[in-house]
């Protein structure tokens, strides 16, 4: 059985820095603390509004990071000229609405396509994995191999937010289900993330064929009573027991 990566999110290690104006806590340093803790890849969201991650702290950690660094950004032509001058390894282009309190559901494909696919196409050229942020759905996963992408991120919030109020989720863990399947059978690389806690991601590491987790809010949000290692940890032990 192949191992589930673990991406650590680490935004909201800025958007505490932030809520203070402060220089701490650093974003570089949780970085680094989370690759020496097991975490296999780090992600941060360089949002349009710079709410929590930064320029500085996106240069800093491309700087001094091993493992690789995911970089999540919309699909503008801001963003696209950010990536392709820091080139890091992994790219997530996910939707990005300036009201919204996070990043609520997945891509529209359509709209922007003539955009995504030469941004898609400019960044494979520099040898970095492009990911799209979509909901589990046939026609979005079909039209992200259309595009060119190597790998999707399945949006689970709509799972996470049912099994958080304990509401019946078997409906739409087969939706996620059969999404994984058909991204593997098109030769996509099938991540998830999104609103994961111990309990979802434990019921999600089930399915086979997922390759990676992106976990955030929960994620540092634990740190505050079992420590950053600890809950970084727990996650692996979680996903790697299928
Ligand atoms: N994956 C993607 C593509 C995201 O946009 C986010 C949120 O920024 C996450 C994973 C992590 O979500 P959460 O912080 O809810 O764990």
């Amino acid at each position: 059985m192949s191992k589930i990566r673990l991406g650590v999110n680490i935004d909201h290690v800025a958007t505490v820095r932030n809520a203070r104006g402060e220089i701490y806590p650093s974003p570089l340093r949780a970085s680094l603390f989370s690759e020496r803790n097991g975490a296999d890849s780090i992600t941060i969201h360089l949002r349009e509004d710079r709410r929590h991650i930064n320029d500085d702290d996106l240069k800093k950690i491309k700087s001094k990071l091993k493992i690789p660094l995911n970089l999540e950004i919309a699909a503008t032509k801001e963003m696209l000229k950010i990536a392709l001058k820091h080139k890091p390894p992994y790219v997530c282009i996910v939707p990005e609405k300036r009201e919204e309190i996070t990043t609520e559901g997945g891509l529209k494909l359509s709209y922007k396509r003539n955009f995504l696919k030469e941004m898609i196409s400019k960044l494979k050229k520099k040898g970095i994995r492009v990911s799209l942020f979509i909901e589990p759905s046939f026609k979005d996963i079909k039209t992200s191999k259309f595009l060119g992408a190597d790998c999707i991120e399945i949006h689970t919030g709509k799972f996470c937010n049912l099994v958080n109020g304990n509401k019946l989720y078997k409906k739409e863990l087969k939706k996620i289900k059969d999404s994984v399947n058909l991204g593997n059978d098109l030769g996509l690389e099938v991540h998830a993330g999104h609103g994961l806690t111990f309990r979802s991601a434990k019921i999600l590491s089930k399915i086979s064929n997922i390759k990676e987790f992106n976990i955030g809010h929960f994620l540092i949000g634990e740190s505050i009573f079992i420590g950053l290692s600890n809950s970084i940890k727990k996650f692996k032990k979680i996903i790697k027991s299928r």
